[in-house]
């Protein structure tokens, strides 16, 4: 089946907190602004995960779910296949998302006042989720040279020895940067995590979405060593767009770390799946990987489209290109404009909103992160909109 994603689909009045809701967190001058902001697609799901929510409606009753051995399948099958990674079923942990897994993480396995590392600019629900928490963020700032992100490893070693880090986080792929660790890279990272006995928590969300030539490597597939101190966060809400369906697995090789995160979010009464999110997920797993392969086509197209454009039209905006993740990363720091002005220069001058970079932490000044999950005519139209301002 060829699926269209350049057919604009009308998200107004739909609910949707990117087209409907933007005021709500980015203010009043973004009610009218063209969102490319929040990571989800203006693209309909494959029709397999449309007709698997129809027949799940048709029954309708939807009382208490439990998750059904078919569920477990579908994931262990997808990591088996996508990453040759082999998934036992106990392993797999529901949450109703990843962001409130995270925050169940940390308070299952650290305590108040408990150092948690973080490599801004970094997705800002990592720093919100361990400061909402009592916790102390410490910041390994990542390094850009060349428009290229790179991991800062003898800060890293210094950052676990000076503060007594417990946790770290890993955004893998990157959320605002695009970077997809390669294995060299995740492999120097563990070994310090390690050493230092630290929990590596990897946020792999954006794992499925790649640009030619690069793929993810699961953190935890790298060695058996790695995967008894590793929790694996993943959801197939990113790659299908099914973000509102509040559906996430966390995945705990180790026996003796799955027990505590199963006791933790047994006491909050948050295991129990949701028949909708269940139902999507295991058929887009099932059945959506012609989907996924067209969409990541159609990204990769918007990715050069928005490379060629920026380059051509735009002055004082430099793009770091991204391997992964359908959100780019805008250096706009040779405009000159400090964030609060930038801010104000994409929202109230040109009309669109995206989000700001000094949201993402220490290095996100002068930066702004846009989704290009969208049509072409909606990106074009966005990036015309700055052009004829600069
Ligand atoms: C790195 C990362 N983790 C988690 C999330 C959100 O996950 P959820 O909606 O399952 O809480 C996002 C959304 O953009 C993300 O980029």
């Amino acid at each position: 089946m060829k699926y269209n994603f350049d057919t604009p689909i009308d998200r107004l009045d739909s609910t949707s907190f990117k087209w409907n809701g933007a005021h709500l967190f980015l203010g009043e001058k973004a009610r009218n602004a063209l969102p490319l902001w929040v990571a989800d697609m203006d693209f309909r799901v494959p029709r397999e995960v449309i007709d698997a929510l129809k027949n799940t409606a048709d029954h309708g009753i939807f009382g208490y779910s439990i998750t059904p051995d078919s569920y477990y399948d579908s994931v262990i099958s997808w990591m088996g296949s996508h990453y040759k990674w082999s998934v036992k079923r106990e392993w797999i942990y529901h949450s109703p998302g990843i962001v409130p897994g995270l925050n169940c993480i940390i308070n299952a396995f650290t305590n108040e006042g408990d150092a948690i590392a973080i490599q801004p600019p970094v997705y800002y629900p990592f720093a919100n989720s361990i400061a909402n928490n009592s916790r102390r963020v410490v910041n390994n700032c990542l390094k850009l040279s060349n428009s290229r992100y790179t991991i800062d490893y003898d800060d890293l070693e210094k950052k676990f020895s000076t503060y007594n880090v417990k946790m770290f986080i890993l955004c893998n792929p990157h959320n605002p940067v695009g970077r997809v660790w390669t294995k060299d890279e995740l492999t120097k990272l563990g070994n310090i995590c390690l050493k230092n006995n630290i929990i590596v928590v990897s946020d792999e969300i954006h794992a499925d979405i790649t640009f030619n030539g690069f793929s993810t490597t699961v953190f935890a597939n790298i060695s058996d060593y790695f995967a008894q101190k590793t929790i694996v966060c993943t959801s197939a809400s990113k790659t299908f767009n099914l973000a509102g369906l509040q559906t996430a697995n966390i995945i705990i090789p180790n026996k003796k770390l799955g027990n505590i995160f199963n006791n933790y979010m047994t006491r909050l009464n948050l295991l129990r799946p949701n028949i909708f999110g269940q139902v999507a997920t295991q058929a887009a797993y099932n059945f959506g990987d012609e989907w996924l392969l067209q969409v990541k086509n159609y990204l990769q197209d918007n990715l050069d489209f928005l490379l060629h454009f920026v380059n051509q039209n735009i002055k004082g905006i430099n793009v770091i290109k991204p391997e992964g993740t359908y959100l780019v990363w805008l250096d706009c720091r040779d405009l000159g404009l400090s964030g609060e002005e930038l801010k104000m220069f994409m929202l109230d001058r040109a009309g669109v909103a995206f989000d700001d970079g000094y949201l993402f932490g220490p290095g996100g000044e002068g930066f702004t992160r846009i989704n290009i999950a969208c049509t072409r005519q909606t990106l074009r139209e966005a990036l015309r909109r700055i052009a004829v301002l600069t």
